[in-house]
């Protein structure tokens, strides 16, 4: 009998989770103006919301948050975290920051001015923020494959190079870099191959234009080249990771993900003028330049978290578990963005609930409808999440409309991805029942879907 495959751990710690009933959910989601991010976390049975600072901690990383050194300046910590980073990237100045928002804070605040234009494979909001924000623009230039989310290709979160290189052509004097995401989160935690990192440094070499890597989830996209890109099948991670990063000038890091830390993120650069110019407002913003926002154990437990995580059979462990869950919906029927993501799933609700209308928020109507059958809290990201025009101020309806279900690292078992299959399972045998969405009470300007109100219609 041939051998299953298993997980590349055991669990030596527990945390208890709650079931609830379905009375106490309908009431809980009212309260919480059908809006996931209003419950409380007690109220969840599995919480899907997000892969991010929701990781579990192995044993080495707990004892290196005992060894911390907590001095302000020069600490132990950061000199472990520092060699750690230059190691795997081969990036010499390194910054610390709080997390990977923080770390965009403070490059851009160097590099982004206003009229800038900054392409890339698709921004994340939070990218996007900061660069919008500095009144630059953020020009996707995802190839559009990656819209057709039935379509089955490898690495569907690469750059377009026609796109980018068009951009180039027309603007190059105002792009201060090229940004690319590993892996694409907004397109499906999709991955982006070695192939594809070679051609925009080679249309960025062509133009002068230094390139940064989005890189939260860099280690699950080297897994995605060893296991789908021919010539790296017996390459290393670490090998894996070397080879990427050269490719870039400079990196930001939301450790949060990859690095298997609840808080932390960095910037890493081999270009010392950008490291001079970053560092002034990582001081003003962070912290001083050896913690930038972080305890010297938070430090310590993301420098062996990035040295776990860069191992095969950690990231194989968790990926198996993600393309577990996919495997069941597939069973089931149920579309989602093919082939499974890194770090999620993203199903496709405009595909499921097909008597929603967009104006009704499918994505986010299937959302609410998954946590009352099951307690499961996925996230929207899709029209709610796309905010309006600014210009216009009409709902942005044009691109995807997608149910996240972001799956923590080295959390759940596979029983918990047989719960969520099943209750989604249920959600989608009423499908056609489910005619109605809802509606928007109360939103903020911008980035609405933290705190907007929702009624059901
Ligand atoms: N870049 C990417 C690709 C991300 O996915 C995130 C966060 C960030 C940057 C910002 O990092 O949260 O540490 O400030 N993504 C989380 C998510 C929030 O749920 O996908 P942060």
């Amino acid at each position: 009998m041939e051998i299953p495959f298993a997980e590349s751990w055991k669990i030596k710690m527990v945390e208890p989770i709650h079931k609830s009933t379905r009375e106490e959910r309908e009431q809980w989601i009212k309260e919480a103006h059908y809006n996931v991010f209003q419950l409380k976390a007690q109220q969840v049975y599995i919480d899907l919301l997000t892969d991010s600072g929701t990781g579990a901690m192995s044993d080495r990383q707990w004892a290196g948050i005992m060894l911390g050194d907590e001095s302000y300046a020069g600490a132990t910590s950061f000199f472990k975290f520092k060699d750690m980073i230059t190691s795997l990237t081969g990036f010499e100045y390194v910054i610390p920051t709080h997390q990977g928002r923080a770390a965009e804070n403070v490059l851009f605040s160097y590099l982004v001015h206003e009229g800038d234009i900054v392409p890339g494979n698709s921004h994340f909001d939070t990218t996007k923020g900061h660069i919008e924000g500095r009144k630059a623009i953020a020009l996707d230039c995802t190839i559009d494959e990656a819209k057709d989310t039935q379509l089955e290709v490898p690495f569907k979160g690469n750059v377009d190079p026609v796109k980018l290189e068009k951009a180039l052509a027309e603007h190059a004097d105002r792009v201060p870099f090229i940004i690319v995401t590993i892996t694409n989160n907004t397109a499906g935690g999709q991955p982006v191959s070695m192939q594809n990192l070679k051609e925009v440094r080679s249309i960025a070499d062509k133009y002068h234009t230094p390139v940064v890597f989005d890189s939260a989830r860099f280690a699950e996209n080297a897994y995605f080249i060893k296991t789908r890109e021919k010539g790296y099948e017996n390459k290393t991670i670490k090998e894996i990771v070397k080879e990427m990063f050269s490719y870039a000038d400079g990196m930001t890091m939301s450790a949060k993900k990859d690095a298997i830390v609840n808080m932390g993120g960095f910037i890493a650069t081999h270009l010392k003028d950008w490291y001079e110019g970053a560092k002034g407002y990582c001081v003003q913003f962070e912290g001083y330049l050896t913690y930038g926002g972080m305890n010297g154990r938070d430090m310590n437990a993301l420098a062996i978290g990035l040295d776990e995580n860069t191992e095969f059979n950690n990231l194989e462990t968790r990926i198996k578990q993600v393309e577990y869950l996919a495997k069941k919906l597939d069973e089931y029927g149920i579309p989602y963005q093919r082939p499974a993501g890194g770090h999620a799933i993203f199903i496709d609700a405009d595909k499921v609930l097909t008597h929603v209308p967009k104006e009704e928020f499918p994505a986010q109507t299937l959302t609410v409808e998954l946590y009352l059958e099951a307690g499961i809290r996925g996230c929207e990201i899709g029209y709610l999440l796309a905010d309006r025009d600014p210009v216009t101020r009409q709902n942005r309806f044009g691109g995807l409309d997608f149910l996240r279900l972001a799956i923590p690292r080295r959390v759940y078992t596979d029983n918990h991805m047989n719960v969520i299959a099943a209750a989604l399972k249920n959600v989608y045998d009423r499908r056609e029942q489910i005619t109605h969405g809802v509606r928007i009470a109360w939103e903020a300007p911008i980035m609405r879907h933290f705190t907007v109100q929702l009624e059901r219609i």
